[in-house]
């Protein structure tokens, strides 16, 4: 210690300018169908370990849909958050459109579904994370994930999943 910082107050921390987390989180087949008929068609046990590890602590929002394959159940240690121009969710807390979900959120925020939220929610995330799952799905009347334009997402490396080596894993960041 310098004799001009001697008994000073401990200094500030720098303030920063990080934005919280904005991000998306989707397991996709090998067409990009996230769901059928009102259900994931498929069931990883170990992905869905980490969707909670990953969600725990921030608030996930979600189409009306998408709540309601949940049967009315709030995902628990979690603000849920759902989208829909209908009458108020029980359960949850109900928003028309994206920008009032982030002006009502400061903290860390995962959308989690399905395809207009995943559409409507890209231009403001920063991290896609997907999971990779090997099952053949139709794609017709199916809910897909939207396409992911390279020239503004970085796909990192194609990772094998930690817990599941059926599974591969790709985390896609902004690169503007
Ligand atoms: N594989 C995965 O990771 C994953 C993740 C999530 C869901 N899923 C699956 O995907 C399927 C559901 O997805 P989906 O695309 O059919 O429906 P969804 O996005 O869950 O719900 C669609 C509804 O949400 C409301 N909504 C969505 N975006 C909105 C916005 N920006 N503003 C206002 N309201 C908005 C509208 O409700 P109103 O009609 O009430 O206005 C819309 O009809 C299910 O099969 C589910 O199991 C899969």
């Amino acid at each position: 210690m310098t004799p001009a910082t001697e008994g000073a107050p401990p200094a500030m921390p720098p303030p920063t300018t990080e934005r919280p987390l904005r991000a998306m989180i989707a397991a996709v087949s090998p067409e990009g169908v996230i769901g059928r008929d009102g259900k994931i068609p498929w069931h990883y046990p170990a992905d869905l370990k980490r969707f909670k590890k990953l969600t725990t602590g921030a608030a996930v929002v979600m189409g009306r849909l998408t709540w309601e394959s949940m049967n009315g159940r709030p995902l628990p240690g979690r603000r849920n958050l759902v989208l829909t121009s209908g009458p108020p969710v029980v359960g949850a807390e109900t928003f028309r459109d994206v920008p009032s979900v982030l002006a009502a959120e400061p903290g860390p925020l995962w959308f989690i579904g399905g395809s207009r939220v995943y559409a409507e929610a890209m231009p403001f995330c920063d991290l896609i994370d997907l999971t990779y799952v090997p099952d053949s799905v139709p794609v017709d009347g199916a809910a897909t994930f939207p396409p992911i334009d390279p020239a503004v997402w970085d796909g990192g490396a194609l990772l094998v999943h930690e817990d599941d080596p059926r599974l591969g894993r790709r985390e896609w960041r902004r690169r503007r």
